[in-house]
C-alpha cells in the first residue's frame, strides 16, 4: 500500500457507528431546537473573506491566523467558514429574514467549519458545529436566557454533566472604559510580553486576556476585570439574566476573565464544559451580539446564539448501549431462482420501515449467519428449494414459512416477536 493518499491533518473520517452517532446527535439537537421554535438554515461553506474580517473581527486569531483562504478567483477572495454566525447574519440580511412580524427570529444550523489550528484531541482543522441564533430589534434578557437554558438542557439530555461559565462584556460604553483600563494596566508591561500581545494591545486589548503564553498569563491574572467597569444599565441587565437562569434551575459559575475569541460580543458571553472531561476545553460557547447585523449592512438588530463543537460533544458523550441495528438479514440459497421475487419483497419490507439487508447469494448459510451476527440482526430469512425459513436469532428458533411469503405476513410475524420481547 505504498504511496496511498491520506486525509489532511486535523480532519476525520467518520465510519459506520461513528457516522451514525454524528447524525443522531445532529437530529437530537435539531429536535430540541424545534421545540423552541427554531427553523433550520443552511449557508455556504465559503464566503467572501471580508465577511469574516468585518464579522468575526481582524483582531481575532480565528481571522488573523487560522483561516483557510482559497486561491483568488477573479476579483474575489473567498475563505472557508471558520464559524457560522457571520454567514448566518449575511444570509439574514441578504434574504431580509428580519422582515417578519414573528420575532424573535430563531434559526439553527450545523456543518463543517475550518480553522488552521494545531491539531490535538478535540481540536481539529475541519471541525463540526451545531448552533442557534435568536434575533430581534430589541432582545430582552428572557430571550438571552432561553438560548442559555437550551444549551444547558441539550448538554444534559446527551448524558453530560455540564458546567456553565458566564461573563458580561457590556455595551460600547462599558467596553470602552474597560479597554482603557486594560491599556493602562498592560502598557507598562508590554515590553516583556509576546509579539502577538503587542499587536493585540493596539487592535483590541481584550484579546490579551486569551493569550496562551504562560508568562503572559501570569500578568493577565492581575489585570482589571470587566465587571468593575459595567454601566448601571449593563449591571441591571446582567442581574436580570442571572435571576432568570437561577429561577430556571440553571447552575453557573461567574468568570470575569471569559472574553471569547470573537470580536462581535456585546453583552452576556458563556461557555459550557463537561465536568467529566475538562481536558476537552469548551464543548460550546456563545453570547449576545448587538452590533453585528448593522456592521454587516443590515438593520439595527440584536442577536444571541451559541455553537456546540460536535466533535467534542461526541468525545464527551457516554457510549450508547448497543441495540440491534438490523431487523432482518436475507440469504438466497436457490442460485438465483428466486431473485425476481426477492427484489420486491425487500422493497416492501423497507417500505414498512423494516431494515432488510441481503447477503451475497453465493454465500453459504453458516457464513451468512455470521454476517447477521456481526450486523446484530434480530431475524434471518433464507430461501432454498423447499421454500422460506425464518430464524429468530435472539430466541434461537426457526419457523418454516412454506413456498412463498409476503412482506405483509413477514412484517406481522416480526411485529409479534418484537412485542413478545
Ligand atoms: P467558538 O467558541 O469559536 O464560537 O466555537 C464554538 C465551539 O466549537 C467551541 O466551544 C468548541 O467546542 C468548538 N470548536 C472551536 N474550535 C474547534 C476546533 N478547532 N476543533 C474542534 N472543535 C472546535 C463560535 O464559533 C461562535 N460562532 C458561537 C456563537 C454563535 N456565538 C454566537 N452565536
Amino acid at each position: 500500500m505504498a504511496n496511498i493518499i491520506t486525509k489532511p491533518r486535523g480532519t476525520s473520517d467518520l465510519i459506520g457507528a461513528a457516522a451514525e452517532r454524528y447524525q443522531e446527535l445532529v437530529a437530537a439537537l435539531d429536535r430540541q431546537a424545534r421545540l423552541c421554535g427554531c427553523r433550520p438554515l443552511q449557508v455556504p461553506m465559503f464566503e467572501e473573506n471580508r465577511l469574516f474580517k468585518r464579522g468575526v473581527g481582524e483582531s481575532t486569531d480565528i481571522v488573523n491566523k487560522e483561516t483557510f483562504d482559497l486561491a483568488p478567483k477573479g476579483d474575489k477572495v473567498y475563505t472557508l467558514r471558520p464559524e457560522f454566525t457571520a454567514g448566518i447574519m449575511r444570509a439574514v440580511i441578504e434574504n431580509k429574514l428580519y422582515a417578519t412580524p414573528d420575532l424573535p427570529l430563531r434559526l439553527c444550523y450545523s456543518g463543517s467549519a475550518f480553522r488552521y489550528e494545531r491539531p490535538q484531541a478535540g481540536r481539529l482543522r475541519e471541525l463540526h458545529q451545531w448552533g442557534v441564533e435568536f434575533l430581534d430589534a430589541e432582545l430582552d434578557p428572557a430571550t438571552v436566557a432561553e438560548a442559555i437554558v437550551l444549551m444547558v438542557d441539550q448538554a444534559r439530555s446527551l448524558g453530560l454533566e455540564p458546567l456553565l461559565r458566564i461573563n458580561y462584556l457590556g455595551s460600547a460604553a462599558s467596553r470602552q472604559a474597560y479597554k482603557a483600563a486594560l491599556v493602562g494596566y498592560f502598557e507598562p508591561l508590554i515590553d516583556s510580553m509576546c509579539p502577538d500581545c503587542h499587536h493585540r494591545l493596539a487592535l483590541n486589548p481584550l484579546r490579551i486576556l486569551d493569550c496562551k503564553v504562560e508568562a503572559d498569563q501570569k500578568l493577565v491574572a492581575g489585570a482589571p476585570v470587566i465587571t468593575d467597569y459595567l454601566t448601571a444599565d449593563d449591571r441591571d441587565n446582567y442581574n436580570r439574566l442571572l435571576d432568570i437562569l437561577s429561577a430556571a434551575g440553571v447552575e453557573y459559575e461567574l468568570d470575569s476573565r471569559l472574553v471569547r475569541g470573537l470580536d462581535y460580543y456585546t453583552g452576556a458571553v458563556f461557555e459550557i464544559y463537561s465536568r467529566e472531561h475538562p481536558e476537552l476545553g469548551a464543548l460550546g460557547g456563545g453570547g449576545r451580539y448587538d452590533g453585528l447585523v448593522a456592521a454587516l449592512g443590515g438593520p439595527a438588530f440584536a442577536g444571541v446564539g451559541f455553537s456546540f463543537g460536535l466533535d467534542r460533544l461526541l468525545l464527551a458523550q457516554p457510549p450508547a448501549e448497543t441495540e440491534h441495528s438490523v431487523d432482518l438479514v436475507l440469504l438466497d440459497l436457490t442460485r438465483g431462482a428466486r431473485e425476481k421475487e426477492l427484489a420486491p419483497l425487500k422493497r416492501d419490507l423497507r417500505a414498512r420501515g423494516l431494515s432488510a439487508v441481503a447477503v451475497n447469494s453465493g454465500k453459504a448459510l453458516a457464513g451468512a449467519l455470521k454476517t447477521a451476527d456481526r450486523l446484530r440482526a434480530r431475524f434471518f430469512l433464507f430461501v432454498d428449494e423447499r421454500g422460506y425459513h425464518l430464524k429468530d436469532l435472539r430466541a434461537r428458533s426457526q419457523k418454516d414459512l412454506g413456498p412463498s411469503v409476503t412482506a405483509e405476513a413477514l412484517a406481522a410475524l416480526l411485529g409479534e416477536r418484537y412485542a413478545e420481547n
